[in-house]
């Protein structure tokens, strides 16, 4: 076979969503900045995802923030437990907001941070846990969530990278307190650029509502809520106060249309997608590569290799090989692989030593992800495995 090409995304926006966006384009006066098809497709989000309330964004890492600012409004400053593997916007917002991270190491086969050593971190000052479900696996456990709920601690999931997941049958970001999304152009379901934070809780829904505008009143649907402030500020103009110091993270009528049409297809591309992981994983020698992910109940939109044992010659030969081949690849798994190498972290006081969390050190330097797309044909995914085995 000649040079494959594979890059790492597709082009996952359809000439049908590029059609609806010129049919409601060619409307008369068409609204563009955030409004009813925002709300229109956040009622529909929640609705796929078996979720009282969704607030669109900008983007997932906005969505990370206003969980972050939402929880410190709610809950004070604290202690919050996320992972090493995960995107470098679940700490910052983390730090941003003034919590300390408290990291946990990863289970090897959902790569999402061990349960067990979730609840053997929590303290009198854990606000929340923020939990990443990296790659499509599904990250969480029955113990964890009850174990949270009796301790009254609001668990956080970050799905921006598992659209459609479940456990249990349930989708996830439809168990924590709060769940993020991404639309970003290579996630299951994109907006170009944006992200949804979804909840159960009303008053989470409405303080999140306020603070993507500014933190400004007016944003909430909740009379009692207005009420409370117009009557206590009196002295200022209704439509004009600002009850958190916030900023703007809202979308366009233009992306909330994108995901609208999207949403049709997002399911039946789930099960392409996840019918060529099983395809990838079955196929991969298990004797060189890690093979027994718990793929039960995944969405996955990345091809995860993990090589089963440290041996930089082999990484260094897959490496050159996979370029060499025109596939694009990323190492180190989500965002990077540990972030308590990155220099952001490294200047914080107190950050831990990136080596004491070995299961993510491992995939930080033995892991890849290579894309994995909905018209991705089977040959070239045996293709590739072959590859991959005889190198
Ligand atoms: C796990 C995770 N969280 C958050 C984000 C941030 O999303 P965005 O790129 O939309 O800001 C990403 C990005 O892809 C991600 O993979």
């Amino acid at each position: 076979m000649s040079k494959l090409t594979w890059p790492l995304m597709h082009n996952n926006i359809t000439r049908e969503d590029l059609d609806a966006l010129i049919r409601y384009l060619a409307t008369d006066s068409p609204k563009l900045t955030h409004g009813p098809k925002v709300l229109e497709f956040e009622m529909a989000w929640s609705n796929w995802l078996g979720v009282k309330y969704s607030v669109m964004v900008n983007s997932g890492s906005s969505a990370n923030d206003l969980t972050m600012m939402a929880l410190r409004e709610l809950c004070g400053v604290g202690e919050v437990i996320v992972p090493p593997l995960t995107w470098v916007s679940d700490i910052a917002s983390v730090v941003n907001t003034g919590h300390k991270p408290v990291f946990v190491d990863i289970n090897p086969r959902n790569l999402a941070m061990q349960n067990f050593e979730v609840i053997k971190a929590i303290t009198p000052k854990t606000k929340a846990v923020f939990l990443t479900h990296v790659l499509g696996y599904n990250g969480i456990s029955d113990d964890l969530v009850s174990e949270l709920k009796a301790r009254e601690i609001p668990l956080i999931e970050d799905v921006c990278e598992s659209h459609g997941a479940t456990h249990n049958g349930q989708k996830l970001g439809s168990f924590g307190w709060a769940s993020n999304f991404s639309f970003y152009y290579a996630h299951h379901l994109t907006t170009i650029e944006g992200g949804m934070v979804s909840t159960n809780d009303s008053e989470l829904y409405d303080i999140i509502r306020m603070l993507r505008s500014h933190g400004m009143v007016r944003e909430s649907l909740n009379t009692e809520t207005t009420r409370r402030y117009l009557d206590s500020h009196k002295d200022l103009n209704p439509n004009f106060i600002f009850a958190f110091p916030s900023h703007n993270m809202r979308s366009t009528e233009l992306n909330a249309i994108l995901g609208l049409e999207q949403l049709g297809r997002l399911d039946n591309n789930n099960v392409k997608r996840s019918e060529n992981l099983r395809i990838f994983l079955n196929n991969l020698d298990s004797e060189r590569y890690q093979t027994d992910f718990e793929i039960k109940g995944s969405s996955n939109y990345a091809f995860t290799l993990v090589l089963k044992c440290p041996d930089m010659f082999l990484r260094d030969k897959i490496e050159k090989k996979l370029k060499d081949e025109g596939i694009e690849f990323r190492r180190g798994l989500s965002g990077g692989g540990n972030q308590l190498r990155q220099p952001y972290l490294r200047r914080l006081p107190d950050t831990p030593q990136a080596e004491i969390f070995q299961n993510v050190e491992h995939v930080h330097h033995y892991g890849w992800y290579i894309g994995n797309y909905p018209e991705l044909p089977s040959e070239k995914i045996y293709y590739l495995c072959e590859m991959l085995n005889q190198i």
